[in-house]
């Protein structure tokens, strides 16, 4: 009642527009938007190398800054933005481990900005706090996590969903007492994960205080892990007093998309009395293809995972999540609740999610991935994920067939590790594919991120982006090709 006799024009301030000016602006950033997708994903350089002191003067804001009519803001947008980022969108970019984020989840963002939730407690973001819930669960059954009690909550990425997953291992298995007393006093914890482990997984440990000397990186095969050395390096841990805490499996490898033994990490997981954890932030998502079932047998034992959607749920950024067996344990190792935070808990229907995060003010991230997810179905982020997983064979079947090139490793996912072979005398693979990966950020045409196997440079793609197809890949070969023949002429001149 009392609502409808507010006055419409509540006016205080001049932050707002009018509602004309508003959708003017609107419409406005939807043609910006809209040309970068009808004419930047092909035949444009995704990458324009400029220089931080271009992009610094491109961007400078006068200390007293006067009013800038917003329209100008958005054209000054329209003039620089797209020219000084790195598209990521188009499928010419292999880079990292980037997905090319999907169009009903950029309207997810739009959407999500305008309603401005705080999903701190139930009752500040009500919506927001059960469709993060429905897409956690959504998220689980489609990777075949599937356990009652499970649950979970979402983050901004996989570094931070690691350090969440390890904090939960670190007070479920480790000394009592922790969060009063600290690490300090008791026995040494160690954690055990591959050489290939993701680096966020080192930090976790020297933010967490158990100190990366305490994580032991076991050696590979394959690229995965060996699990007769795991247990070799536990019993001799054991014996000399450490206290072994958890083991980590890594399901898609950031150098190789590599899926470790996942079966036989959770068997000696339980052998130990272990705390069984799986790094799934990149191939998660995968383990809902039939065909890699057994690939990610054992996925399921984990007693904690994590997941990013804005990998390859193709969810654009930030998205991650951090999924336990059991929820309470999440709940054990986060939940604190002081008196300005009490509101509403006396209503056990309704859950807080700030009780299973580090995070207290959080956005409505889990809109976005909702959305794809009711968009596109099972079937479509599938198919997404085959395509990709068959572009990264593509690559390799290319590499095979042309002697310029040498491939690392099969893919058994989307990544895909090969080399430009040299044939300068004196001029190593490993010198002329690292000056390769320079040109390729100076030529801007396509745009991946190399890495080291074995101590050697080598070129990497990650084939992560629902719009590629095998003639982009072919293009992709072409631009690699010809930086090739450069590289060895400017090493030769050298
Ligand atoms: C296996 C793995 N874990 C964790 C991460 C970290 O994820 P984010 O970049 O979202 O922090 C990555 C990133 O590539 C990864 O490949």
């Amino acid at each position: 009642m009392f609502l409808l006799q507010q006055e419409k024009s509540t006016k205080t301030n001049n932050m707002d527009f009018s509602n004309e000016k508003f959708r003017e602006l609107l419409d406005q950033s939807y043609k910006m938007i809209e040309d970068w997708y009808s004419n930047h994903l092909r035949d444009k350089k995704i990458y324009n190398n400029s220089s931080p002191e271009e992009i610094r003067k491109a961007f400078k804001i006068k200390s007293k800054n006067e009013k800038t009519n917003p329209s100008d803001v958005i054209q000054h947008l329209n003039e620089n933005l797209i020219k000084h980022s790195n598209f990521n969108p188009s499928p010419n970019y292999y880079g990292y481990i980037t997905g090319g984020g999907n169009q009903v989840g950029i309207l997810g963002e739009f959407i999500k900005s305008a309603l401005n939730q705080n999903n701190l407690k139930w009752h500040s973001a009500p919506a927001n706090s059960e469709i993060e819930t429905i897409t956690i669960d959504w998220i689980s059954k489609f990777i075949g996590y599937n356990h009652k009690e499970s649950g979970g909550v979402l983050v901004s990425g996989g570094s931070v969903a690691n350090l969440m997953n390890i904090a939960v291992m670190r007070k479920m298995k480790g000394n009592t007492n922790l969060s009063k007393n600290g690490v300090y006093g008791n026995k040494i914890m160690r954690v055990y994960v591959s050489q290939e482990a993701h680096s966020s997984i080192d930090k976790a440990m020297d933010t967490l205080g158990l100190g990366t000397n305490n994580l032991i990186k076991i050696k590979t095969k394959n690229f995965k892990i060996d699990t007769k050395s795991l247990r070799i390096k536990i019993n001799e841990d054991i014996k000399k007093g450490y206290e072994p805490i958890g083991v980590i499996g890594i399901a898609g490898t950031t150098n190789t998309g590599s899926v470790d033994p996942l079966k036989l990490l959770a068997q000696i997981s339980k052998e130990f009395n272990l705390w069984f954890m799986v790094d799934a932030a990149y191939g998660g998502p995968a383990a809902s293809i039939k065909k890699l079932k057994n690939v990610f047998e054992g996925i399921e034992e984990a007693d904690s995972i994590l997941v990013n959607p804005h990998k390859w749920m193709f969810v654009p950024f930030e998205v991650a999540c951090v999924i336990v067996k059991n929820k309470e344990n999440l709940r054990k190792t986060f939940s604190l609740i002081p008196e300005y935070l009490l509101g509403g808990t006396e209503n056990k229907d309704r859950d807080d999610l700030m009780n299973y995060s580090i995070q207290l003010s959080k956005d409505f991230k889990a809109l976005k991935v909702w959305m794809t997810i009711k968009t596109y179905g099972y079937k479509e982020i599938k198919n997404g994920i085959k395509n990709d997983i068959s572009m990264a064979k593509y690559a390799y079947e290319i590499v095979q067939n042309d002697s310029c090139f040498l491939p690392i490793h099969f893919p058994e996912l989307s990544i895909f590790c090969f080399k430009y072979k040299s044939k300068i005398k004196g001029v190593s693979d490993s010198l002329i594919n690292k000056k390769i990966i320079d040109m390729i950020e100076e030529d801007g045409r396509v745009f991946f991120s190399g890495t080291k196997i074995n101590n050697e440079n080598v070129l990497r793609i990650n084939c992560v982006n629902h719009r590629r197809n095998k003639k982009d890949v072919e293009f992709l070969f072409k631009v690699i090709k010809e930086i090739g023949i450069k590289a060895e002429g400017v090493l030769l001149k050298s």
